[in-house]
C-alpha cells in the first residue's frame, strides 16, 4: 500500500477507534488521531503509545466545526480516513434526534467536504448492523433492503447514502461502509477497552460491573422469545478483529474505487444467557441475574453473513466468545486498578498539599 502511509483516524479515541488505531501502527502506518474527546479521554493516546511504542499524533478537532476541519486537511497529508466519531447511544438518540442529525451527519458533511477539497478520497465508515431493520430474517446479507427504528439508525443510513453518491458523483472517490454487529472484548494488554459512563445499556458492559461487584445482577431482557433458550441472539465480536477488518478494508480501498458495503461479525450469534455464561467462566464465578421484562425495540435474532468480508476484504473474524470475555475482564479488573490508584494519588496530593 505504497500510497497509503498517513491515515487520519476520527474519533480514534474512543473504544473502537483506540484498537483500530493500535492495528494500524503496528501494521506501520503514520496515524493521526482527529477527536474531541466527547465520548473518551485523552490518556487513551498515551496508552496506545505504550501499545505500540509510539503516541499516535493527534488533533483534538470537533467534526462540527467546519474550519478547523478544513483547515487541518488543508496541512494534514491524508491519503484515506478511517471514520468513527459520532453519537451511538440509540435511547438517546430518540431524545435529542437533532444532536445526532447535527453531530453524525453534519459532522460528516463537513469531514467529506474537507477530504474532497484536499485531494483525499479514500474513506472508510463505522456503520451498523441496526441498518438492517426488524424486517429482514437472518443472516443478514449485504443486499438486503435497509431500515431504521430510531434516529441514531437513520443517521447510519443517511451516511451510507452519502457516500454511494460521493463515489458516484467523483470517480476518484473510493468508500467502505463497514457495518458492525456487536463489537465486545479489549485490547489483550488491559490498556484500553470499553468504558461507558454510568450504568452500561449494553450487555457486556453491564455483565463486567455485576462480575467486579459494582453493580447486584444482570437484568435479562425477556426469556420468551422464540430462540433456543428464549433469550435474544447476537453476532458479537471481539474488538481486535474488527480493527483487523479496518486494516483489511484500507487495502481493498488502496485498489478499488467505488463505494461497498460490508458487514463485519463473526457470523454465529450467542443468546444473553450463553454471554452470561462464558463471562463466568472467563471470571472464574457464578454471576446473579434476573429475568426482567422484554426491552422496547430490541430485535430477537442478529447475525451477519460474513461471505463478502472473505471474499472482498480477505478477513474473517478469529475469537472466540469466551476470548471476548476474558479480555473484558482483564481490561475491567486494570481499569479499576487504575482508577484506585489515581484516587490515591490524588487523595496523597490533597493530604500532602
Ligand atoms: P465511542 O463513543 O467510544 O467513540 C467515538 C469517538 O468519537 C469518541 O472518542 C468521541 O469523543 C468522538 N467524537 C464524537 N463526536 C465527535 C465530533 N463531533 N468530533 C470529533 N470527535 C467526535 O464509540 P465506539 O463504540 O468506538 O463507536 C465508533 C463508531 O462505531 C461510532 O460511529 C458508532 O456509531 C459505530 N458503531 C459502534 C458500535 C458499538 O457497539 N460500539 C456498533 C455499531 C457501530
Ligand atoms: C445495541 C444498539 C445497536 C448497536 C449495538 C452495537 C440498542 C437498542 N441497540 O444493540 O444500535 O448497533 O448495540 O453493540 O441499544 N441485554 C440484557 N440486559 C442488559 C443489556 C442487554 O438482557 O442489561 C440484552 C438485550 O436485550 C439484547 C442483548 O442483551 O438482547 C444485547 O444488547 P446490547 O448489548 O444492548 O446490544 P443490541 O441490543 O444488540
Amino acid at each position: 500500500m505504497g500510497n497509503m502511509k498517513h491515515i487520519v483516524v476520527t474519533g480514534g479515541a474512543g473504544f473502537i477507534g483506540s484498537h483500530t488505531v493500535a492495528a494500524l501502527q503496528q501494521e506501520g502506518f503514520a496515524v493521526t488521531v482527529l477527536d474531541n474527546f466527547s465520548n473518551s479521554d485523552p490518556s487513551v493516546i498515551g496508552r496506545i503509545g505504550q501499545i505500540t511504542g509510539q503516541c499516535p499524533a493527534l488533533a483534538e478537532i470537533d467534526l462540527r466545526d467546519r474550519d478547523a476541519v478544513f483547515s487541518f486537511f488543508r496541512e494534514a497529508g491524508a491519503d484515506a480516513v478511517i471514520h468513527f466519531a459520532g453519537f451511538k447511544a440509540v435511547g438517546e438518540s430518540c431524545l435529542h434526534p437533532l444532536d445526532y442529525f447535527h453531530n453524525n451527519i453534519g459532522g460528516t458533511v463537513n469531514l467529506l467536504a474537507a477530504m474532497d477539497a484536499a485531494g483525499c478520497k479514500r474513506i472508510v465508515f463505522s456503520s451498523s448492523a441496526t441498518v438492517y431493520g426488524d424486517k429482514n430474517p437472518v443472516p443478514f446479507v449485504e443486499t438486503m433492503p435497509t431500515g431504521a427504528a430510531n434516529p441514531y439508525g437513520r443517521t447510519k443510513r443517511v451516511i451510507e447514502e452519502m457516500l454511494s453518491d460521493m463515489t458516484a458523483s467523483d470517480p476518484a472517490w473510493s468508500a467502505a461502509a463497514l457495518r458492525y454487529f456487536n463489537p465486545v472484548g479489549a485490547h489483550p494488554s488491559g490498556l484500553i477497552g470499553e468504558n461507558p459512563n454510568g450504568i452500561p445499556d449494553n450487555l457486556v458492559p453491564y455483565i463486567a460491573k455485576v462480575a467486579c461487584g459494582e453493580l447486584e445482577a444482570l437484568r435479562v431482557f425477556g426469556n420468551d422469545y422464540d430462540t433456543p433458550d428464549g433469550t435474544c441472539l447476537r453476532d458479537y465480536i471481539h474488538v481486535c478483529d474488527l480493527a483487523k477488518g479496518h486494516i483489511c478494508a484500507m487495502r481493498y480501498l488502496a485498489e478499488h474505487t467505488g463505494f461497498e458495503t460490508v458487514n463485519l461479525g463473526t457470523g454465529r450469534s450467542a443468546s444473553v444467557l450463553e454471554v452470561l455464561h462464558a463471562y463466568e467462566t472467563a471470571c472464574g464465578r457464578k454471576l446473579p441475574y434476573v429475568i426482567a421484562p422484554r426491552r422496547p425495540g430490541d430485535i430477537p435474532r442478529m447475525q451477519a453473513d460474513v461471505r463478502k468480508a472473505k471474499r472482498l476484504l480477505h478477513w474473517s473474524a478469529e475469537s472466540d466468545l469466551v476470548t471476548m470475555c476474558r479480555d473484558s475482564w482483564h481490561f475491567t479488573i486494570m481499569q479499576k486498578e487504575r482508577r484506585e490508584s489515581h484516587a490515591v494519588h490524588r487523595h496523597q496530593g490533597v493530604s500532602e498539599g
